[in-house]
């Protein structure tokens, strides 16, 4: 089992003898319902440091519906169990008031447009409360690099504009997407789906998959409006499906940009979101 740490005393105790013994430490930040997808991670952050930490922590603050929150998946013991074979892995699980003792405030940070595009413009706040607790666990845990999904491509960019921003002396390291064999993009979210649903999700990759094949063929406007007919089947529902700038996620008119296809869609009551790099 990896060495579980609930309290920040005893997180900033094992992090000071950490540095002292001169450890490369690598930070994964989760919100539990472990998978594959942040196994890989770790697997990644134990190839670059000495030692991972990994916090299990799902925050509040980012979910702008109580709902969603409430449905999450909560699963410390299997979480941990799951982490029992790495070795040099810390796990940080903290209460919401151990981690934030009422200043949550403290940890906002403003980085500008890009919050507001796409996951942004469908679930205000979101981004504020990720950086919150990133800030805040940042802090705490002051890795040497941190692993983030590319899954989760937005969140991989304002994470770095954050860091930029406060000077934080952290490496930011982005990680492919973890898919099952049919291409399904691991989530912890996909818990929440059954066997029917799991079929029926895949519609987002092979929506991915069509526009990224047909570049040749049409401007990505036209492409936006083909990939859309895909959910005409009335399986998801979907939220959006752009195609936008990989460094300013804002839509392109040519493909001259660097460019990316980002989808979130509703599978039941599950919201997935995915993507995939075009050019
Ligand atoms: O990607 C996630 O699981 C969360 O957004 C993160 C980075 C752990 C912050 O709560």
């Amino acid at each position: 089992m990896p060495v579980l740490l609930t309290t920040i005393d005893n997180l900033v105790f094992t992090i000071r003898s950490l540095k002292e013994q001169d450890n490369r430490i690598g930070f994964v930040p989760t919100m539990g319902a472990l998978h594959q997808g942040h196994l890989s991670l770790i697997k990644q952050g134990l190839s670059a440091c000495d030692v991972v930490v990994v916090s299990i922590f799902v925050n509040p603050l980012q979910f702008n519906n109580s709902s969603d929150f409430k449905s999450y998946p909560n699963t410390l013991d299997a979480d941990l169990k799951l982490l029992g074979s790495f070795p040099n892995l810390y796990v940080f699980a903290p209460t919401f008031d151990e981690l934030f003792h009422g200043q949550e405030s403290d940890f906002k940070v403003e980085v500008g447009e890009v919050a507001t595009l796409l996951e942004g413009a469908w679930r205000p706040g979101h981004f504020g409360g990720v950086i919150q607790v990133v800030n805040a666990l940042f802090r705490l845990v002051e890795p040497d690099a941190a692993f983030f999904g590319e899954k989760d491509y937005q969140q991989l960019a304002i994470i770095k504009i954050m860091v930029r921003k406060l000077g934080l002396p952290i490496e930011i390291m982005a990680c492919p997407t973890q898919r099952s064999p049919e291409g399904l993009a691991m989530s912890s979210r996909n818990m929440l789906l059954n066997t029917e649903e799991k079929h029926q999700a895949l519609i987002i990759w092979e929506t991915l998959n069509y526009i990224k094949n047909k570049q040749a063929n049409y401007s990505p406007k036209q492409l936006q409006e083909l990939g859309k007919i895909f959910f005409n089947s009335g399986h998801l529902r979907l939220e959006y499906l752009e195609i936008v700038c990989v460094d300013t996620l804002q839509p392109i008119s040519d493909w001259e940009t660097k460019s990316i296809c980002c989808i979130a869609a509703y599978c039941g009551n599950t919201r997935l979101i995915d993507n995939l790099v075009l050019n």
